[in-house]
This record gives C-alpha cells, sequence and structure tokens, in this order.
C-alpha cells in the first residue's frame, strides 16, 4: 500500500543516482550567494527552495497553528495543530487515541502540503492529511482516499519502512532536499539541506568555488554543471530527474490518466513543438523562479515560432479567441478536486480530453 506522491519513485533511485558526474562535497546555497545574488535571491523564493521545511517554519504555518478538527470515516476524529515546532495529531477511534508528530513538511504549499513523521526505527508515516491551499482546508493525501481504515493504526496514514527495497520514503527526501541524505539517532533521516537548491542542479560546488579562488575562471566553469551547456533531450533528462523523465517507445504509459499529466517532461517529450522545434522547460520556466501563472505570459514564446504564413510550422492560429494560448493548447487537468495540472503535451484537443488529435 502506498501514496501517490512518490508513484514511480523507485525508478527515480536509478535515475537520480547518476545525475551529477561531479565529485566533492556540497557547500550548501549559502556558499554561492555572495558571488551570484542574483539567482541566489530569486530561488531562495521559488516553490524548489521551499520543496520541504520543518513544519513551524513552512511558509504556511500561522495556518497548521490553528488546531483543527478532522474526521475520518468511519468514525475516527483526529485533532491537529503545531506544538514546539512539530505538527501534532491526536487521533481517536472513540476508545483508543494515538499521538503523533510529523517533524516534516513536504511541498511548498503552491497546491498542497503533507505531513511525514518518523514512528520508530524501522517505520515512517505519510499522514492521512494533507493541506490544500486551493481549499484552505485539510483532506486525505493523494492516493489515500483509495486506502481502507479498519483500524487506527490504517486511520492516521500509510507507514513506510525506513529500509524497505525501495526504499521510498528515502525517495521523497531524495527529490525534495539537497545533497546526501544522513541518518541520525534512532534511524531518522537527515538531510544535509532542505529543499531544491543550487546543487541539486549545478552538482556538488566546492571544486568550483576553490578554482574561482585560485583565479581560474576557466577551470571553475568546467567544475560546475551549467544545463545550459545541455541539447533539449538531455535537460528533459535533468528535470526529469525528479520530474520523471520522458518515456521508452515501448513503456506502456496511460496518458490518459491524470496523474500522469503531474509528470511534465513525459508529456513534452510527446508534443510536436518539442519533437520540431527543440523546446526546452528553460523555454517557458526561469530555473530560478517559481511558475508564472499568467497564462498570457506564454503567448510571445508560441508566437515566436508559430508565426509565418505558411507550416511548418503552422502559421498564428485563427481560432485564438483573443484568450491565452496555453489555455486550449495546454489543458489543465485535475486529478483530485484539489490539484490542478497543465498539460504539457502541447496539441489540439477535444473538450476533456488529454491526448491531443492525430
Ligand atoms: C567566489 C565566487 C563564487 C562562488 C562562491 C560561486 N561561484 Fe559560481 N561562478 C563564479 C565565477 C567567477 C564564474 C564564471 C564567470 C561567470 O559565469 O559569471 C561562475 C560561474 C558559475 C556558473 C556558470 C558556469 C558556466 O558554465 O559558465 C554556475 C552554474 C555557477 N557558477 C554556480 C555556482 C554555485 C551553484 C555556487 C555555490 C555552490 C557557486 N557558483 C559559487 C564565482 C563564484
Ligand atoms: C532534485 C529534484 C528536482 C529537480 C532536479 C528539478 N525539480 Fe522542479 N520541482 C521539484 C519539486 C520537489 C517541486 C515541488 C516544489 C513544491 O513543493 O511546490 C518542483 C517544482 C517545480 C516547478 C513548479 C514551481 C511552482 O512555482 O509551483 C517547476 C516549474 C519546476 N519544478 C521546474 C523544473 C525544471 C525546469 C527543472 C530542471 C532545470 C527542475 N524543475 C528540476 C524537484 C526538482
Ligand atoms: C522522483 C522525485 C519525487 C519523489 C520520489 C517524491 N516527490 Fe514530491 N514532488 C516531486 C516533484 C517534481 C513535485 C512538483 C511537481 C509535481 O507535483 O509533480 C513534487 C511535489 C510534491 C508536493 C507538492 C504538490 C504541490 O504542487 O504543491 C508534495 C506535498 C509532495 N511532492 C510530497 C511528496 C511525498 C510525501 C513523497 C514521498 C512519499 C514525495 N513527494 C516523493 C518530486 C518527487
Ligand atoms: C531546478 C534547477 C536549478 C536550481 C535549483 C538552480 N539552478 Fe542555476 N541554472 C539552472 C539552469 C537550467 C541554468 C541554465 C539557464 C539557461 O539555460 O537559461 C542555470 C544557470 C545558472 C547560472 C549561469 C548564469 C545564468 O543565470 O544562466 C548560475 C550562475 C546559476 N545557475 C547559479 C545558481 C545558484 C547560485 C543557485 C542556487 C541559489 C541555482 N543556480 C539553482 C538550474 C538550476
Ligand atoms: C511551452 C511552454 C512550457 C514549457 C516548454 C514547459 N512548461 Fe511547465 N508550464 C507551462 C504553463 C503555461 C504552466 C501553467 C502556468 C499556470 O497557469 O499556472 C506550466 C506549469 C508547470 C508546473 C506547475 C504544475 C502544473 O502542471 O501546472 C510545473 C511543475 C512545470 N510546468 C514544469 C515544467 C517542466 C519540468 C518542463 C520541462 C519538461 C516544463 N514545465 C516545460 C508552460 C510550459
Ligand atoms: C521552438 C518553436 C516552437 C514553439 C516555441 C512552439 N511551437 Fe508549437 N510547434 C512547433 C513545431 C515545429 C510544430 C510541428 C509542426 C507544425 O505542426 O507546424 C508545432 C506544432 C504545434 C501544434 C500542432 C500540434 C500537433 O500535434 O500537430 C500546436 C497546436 C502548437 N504547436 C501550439 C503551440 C503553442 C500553443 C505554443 C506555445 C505554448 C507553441 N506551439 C510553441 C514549434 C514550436
Ligand atoms: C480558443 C481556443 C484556442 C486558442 C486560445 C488558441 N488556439 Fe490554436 N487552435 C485551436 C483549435 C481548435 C485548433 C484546430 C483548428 C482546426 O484544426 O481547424 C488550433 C490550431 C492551432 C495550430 C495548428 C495545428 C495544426 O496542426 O494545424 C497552431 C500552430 C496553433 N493553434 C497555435 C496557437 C497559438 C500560437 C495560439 C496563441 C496565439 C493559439 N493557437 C490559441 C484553438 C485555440
Amino acid at each position: 500500500m502506498r501514496g501517490l506522491w512518490g508513484a514511480w519513485s523507485v525508478a527515480a533511485l536509478v535515475w537520480l543516482a547518476p545525475a551529477h558526474a561531479l565529485a566533492g562535497p556540497y557547500l550548501g546555497a549559502s556558499a554561492c550567494e555572495t558571488c551570484h545574488p542574483r539567482q541566489a535571491k530569486a530561488q531562495a523564493a521559488s516553490a524548489h527552495a521551499r520543496a520541504l521545511s520543518r513544519p513551524a517554519d513552512h511558509r504556511l504555518s500561522g495556518v497548521f497553528g490553528e488546531a483543527r478538527e478532522l474526521r475520518r470515516e468511519p468514525g475516527y476524529t483526529f485533532r491537529v495543530g503545531l506544538g514546539d515546532g512539530r505538527l501534532r495529531v491526536e487521533a481517536s477511534d472513540g476508545e483508543r487515541t494515538r499521538r503523533l508528530v510529523a517533524d516534516w513538511a513536504f511541498g511548498a504549499g503552491e497546491q498542497a502540503v503533507t505531513f511525514v513523521g518518523r514512528l520508530d526505527e524501522e517505520w515512517y508515516l505519510e499522514h492521512h492529511f494533507s493541506y490544500y491551499s486551493a481549499t484552505g482546508a485539510y483532506g486525505p493525501t493523494p492516493g489515500h482516499q483509495m486506502l481502507r481504515a479498519d483500524d487506527l493504526g490504517q486511520a492516521v496514514g500509510v507507514q513506510y519502512r525506513t529500509f524497505s527495497p525501495q526504499t521510498e520514503i528515502m525517495t521523497c527526501f531524495r527529490c525534495h532536499t539537497t545533497g546526501p541524505l544522513a541518518l541520525g539517532e534512532g534511524y531518522s533521516i537527515e538531510p544535509s539541506e532542505l529543499g531544491v537548491r543550487c546543487e541539486a542542479c549545478h552538482g556538488p560546488g566546492q571544486a568550483h568555488v576553490e578554482a574561482v579562488g585560485k583565479g581560474s575562471v576557466e577551470a571553475a566553469r568546467k567544475a560546475i554543471d551549467n544545463p545550459a551547456r545541455l541539447s533539449p533531450t538531455e535537460l528533459l533528462a535533468t528535470c526529469g530527474a525528479c520530474h520523471r523523465p520522458p518515456a521508452s517507445e515501448t513503456a506502456e504509459i496511460d496518458y490518459r490518466d491524470p496523474w500522469n499529466v503531474r509528470h511534465q517532461p513525459l508529456y513534452l517529450a510527446r508534443s510536436a513543438c518539442f519533437l520540431g522545434g527543440g523546446l526546452t522547460c528553460m523555454s517557458c520556466h526561469d530555473p530560478h523562479a517559481s511558475v508564472d501563472h499568467d497564462a498570457k505570459a506564454y503567448d510571445g514564446l508560441c508566437r515566436g515560432c508559430h508565426n509565418q504564413a505558411e507550416a511548418p510550422p503552422s502559421a498564428v492560429c485563427a481560432s485564438t479567441e483573443g484568450a491565452a494560448c496555453s489555455s486550449c493548447h495546454m489543458p489543465k487537468t485535475q486529478p483530485q478536486p484539489e490539484l490542478t495540472f497543465t498539460n504539457h503535451w502541447i496539441g489540439v484537443f477535444e473538450p476533456g480530453s488529454l491526448v491531443p488529435r492525430r
């Protein structure tokens, strides 16, 4: 039994292992600030940087601080709130009460925050209640709706072994933190840096900083990964290390499953604009900032390629009706009412379909 956030996490381990050819210690984002203030300032405020935090340090800690009463069928009651910096959960089936703490808040809160805590030396718990920004309310963590709650132990959430062959709970930390994971007292998982920070994408930075110190700019450039040097296909794999890489032709993937739309590289890799035009994630997103939610902001880029009277690529669309290009050609989908994802398989869609018309 498992939730949905880490639904392809087994593959993720394989993909994350070779992500950086560079060796050497990680320094943390604070070591990059002095020389790269522009990237550092933007990145610190991004959803990437806030992908994992302590509940009390979260941007929504004020909300988590208010004690709330919640229910789970059939007949469980929960009390959720902050105490001593941790999320405290009191769950009862009417007879027995379990008191649990969560030390970790996964998700910047752009859409959702899921709480994770260590139960004992063997187990971690993904808590049943996540916080959803769209509704301003707690609701079942993705995937948990489908699971039974025959007793209080099942009602509080989904348990993961710290050391299962798939090490599923470790993968949550791998994708939401930067640098190596260590084990603390009682086999607690201890990340080196919270959130997706500089060295998650650029690789460990010590050799780079040392080379700068020696005055060797060329050596410094070589000692750090710059994704700008990668081809569009390599870039999809780089971002795909966490967002899920494109699938091989033979892989069986249901592109009509709205949960898969959440994996943007998988979909973008199939779109004619990528195949014929070599789009990358950076064509539309600043890797150091959060998503721009102004749908019109992307139109200029579309027009930049679709600007000729005759194909290819096709001329500016006759059907725009003054609306943003992405509103029709990258439609939104909701795998559950509180979550919205954007279809990155750019194309012409029949209403409600997730696979473009061919
Ligand atoms: C002491 C100053 C200094 C520090 C600290 C520093 N850098 Fe740099 N960085 C430079 C210089 C100088 C260059 C080369 C000139 C340029 O591209 O601006 C550079 C270039 C880069 C580049 C572009 C490489 C390329 O191919 O052109 C990246 C990426 C980068 N740094 C990332 C980082 C990261 C990540 C950290 C923190 C781990 C960091 N830097 C810390 C000075 C520094
Ligand atoms: C180490 C894992 C990792 C890598 C590598 C990674 N991401 Fe992410 N990305 C995440 C996580 C985790 C989130 C969710 C942040 C949150 O909690 O909202 C995210 C969120 C995003 C978002 C949404 C931000 C928002 O404002 O809601 C964009 C856009 C994005 N990533 C683009 C990229 C691009 C482009 C690359 C490659 C250059 C990339 N990511 C590489 C882990 C990663
Ligand atoms: C393979 C990498 C990977 C693994 C493993 C992973 N995540 Fe994530 N997570 C992401 C990325 C990328 C995003 C942002 C885009 C998205 O939602 O797909 C994200 C987003 C989230 C969000 C925020 C959703 C939002 O948009 O606000 C939560 C909460 C979350 N993950 C929790 C977890 C938990 C809990 C686990 C472990 C059970 C986990 N994740 C495992 C990569 C990963
Ligand atoms: C999600 C992945 C990701 C993270 C996290 C990230 N970067 Fe980058 N960075 C990139 C990509 C991709 C490029 C290439 C940009 C391009 O092609 O336009 C880049 C480029 C750069 C450059 C070269 C100059 C430029 O802006 O193009 C520097 C310097 C840099 N990053 C520093 C940093 C620092 C410092 C941090 C942390 C505060 C950081 N990056 C965090 C992905 C990332
Ligand atoms: C052609 C432009 C374009 C490209 C290329 C692109 N995106 Fe997006 N992306 C968008 C738009 C538009 C949105 C929705 C913005 C909004 O309205 O909130 C979005 C939203 C997102 C989100 C937020 C969650 C969601 O699904 O709405 C993530 C994460 C993301 N993109 C990651 C990526 C990654 C990773 C890549 C590279 C594989 C990529 N994007 C390439 C245009 C693009
Ligand atoms: C880098 C250039 C480039 C950019 C940027 C670009 N496209 Fe495309 N697009 C292409 C190419 C090449 C094709 C395939 C040839 C054709 O259909 O004309 C294509 C095809 C399409 C198609 C037809 C899809 C199909 O399956 O036949 C649509 C619709 C489309 N693009 C819309 C968009 C929208 C909307 C944007 C902005 C979000 C965009 N494009 C950005 C190059 C680009
Ligand atoms: C109101 C919805 C809507 C908006 C907004 C819209 N389109 Fe379209 N677009 C369509 C439809 C529907 C078609 C298919 C028309 C047909 O086949 O008769 C289409 C066709 C296309 C095609 C040609 C696909 C092909 O293979 O012939 C391209 C390219 C395209 N649009 C680009 C754009 C761009 C760029 C924008 C923004 C400037 C845009 N569209 C805005 C609905 C829209």
